[in-house]
């Protein structure tokens, strides 16, 4: 399929995991593809492997950087047709009362403020038909114990999207997914650890109906339905990416 071909799309924490694939997936599709990271090399490996791509390096938490990011991409294509607000982080996993304050605002930054800075510096630069994509979680809207600061910045992802879909209907349609456990950087961030503890991802699985975790494919799957015109339709979704784990 070419569905973004003469598209311009922005994808933040494009270095790896769910962004990698984003932004892969769009470029595939014909796609001017920004890819966006705080990991400057990451983004120019995978922006190089790409046939119409920039990389640009940028703390999604700030905002000058977010200018910095939209003017490099008017400079580069001209427009911003899809902007993928992807990049996010989890917290060590543990019971809230013990995380530093300080990392809860760091965290609460670079998840939420950045969906805010994205939203207010794109949306001028986008024409009728635009479309606004982030990355939430299904921890947003069925909290574990464990990453309970960290759900409730996916719950804010979740609630600004529905917000803006109606602030900015019918111009520009937002939406966002909702992803189940995945084996990416994330699990690192999260643990420490380079790879999930086997016994604790038995758990996680015996947890997600459809008997295994979500790859970077299901999430850019995801993306890039939304952001065609399959989905013209359909704005304020959370779309679940989560093999059923929020049924049960
Ligand atoms: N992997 C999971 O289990 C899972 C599940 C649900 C939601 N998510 C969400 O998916 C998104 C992508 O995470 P991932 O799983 O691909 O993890 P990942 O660690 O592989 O990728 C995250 C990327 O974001 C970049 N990044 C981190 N902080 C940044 C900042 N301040 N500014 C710009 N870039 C920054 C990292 O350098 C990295 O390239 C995040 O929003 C995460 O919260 C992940």
């Amino acid at each position: 399929m070419n569905r973004f071909v003469n598209k311009s799309v922005i994808v933040t924490g494009a270095a790896s995991g769910f962004g990698k694939a984003i932004a892969e997936g769009f470029a595939r599709e014909g796609a001017s593809v920004v890819v966006a990271d705080v990991d400057l090399d990451g983004a120019r490996v995978v922006a190089d492997a790409l046939p119409k791509a920039i990389a640009v390096r940028i703390d999604v938490a700030d905002e000058a950087q977010t200018r910095e990011m939209v003017d490099a991409t008017i400079a580069a294509f001209g427009k911003i047709d899809v902007v993928c607000a992807n990049a996010g982080v989890p917290h060590r996993a543990k019971r809230m009362i013990y995380m530093d304050t300080a990392d809860f605002d760091r965290m609460f930054a670079i998840n939420v403020r950045s969906v805010f800075l994205a939203a207010k510096y794109c949306v001028p630069h986008m024409p009728e038909g635009g479309s606004i994509i982030s990355t939430a979680s299904i921890g947003g809207k069925r909290p574990r114990p464990g990453l309970t600061p960290y759900n409730a910045s996916k719950g804010a992802v979740i609630t600004l999207t529905r917000g803006l879909a109606v602030e900015l209907a019918p111009k520009i349609r937002v939406n966002c997914v909702c992803p189940v456990s995945s084996a990416t950087g994330f699990d690192y961030t999260m643990s420490g650890q380079r790879e999930m503890n086997p016994e604790v991802e038995k758990s996680v699985i015996a947890g997600i109906p459809m008997g295994r975790r979500a790859t970077p494919a299901d999430v850019a799957d995801a993306f890039l339905f939304l952001a065609s015109d399959e989905a013209k339709f359909l704005t304020g979704v959370a779309l679940d990416v989560d093999g059923g784990r929020s049924i049960q």
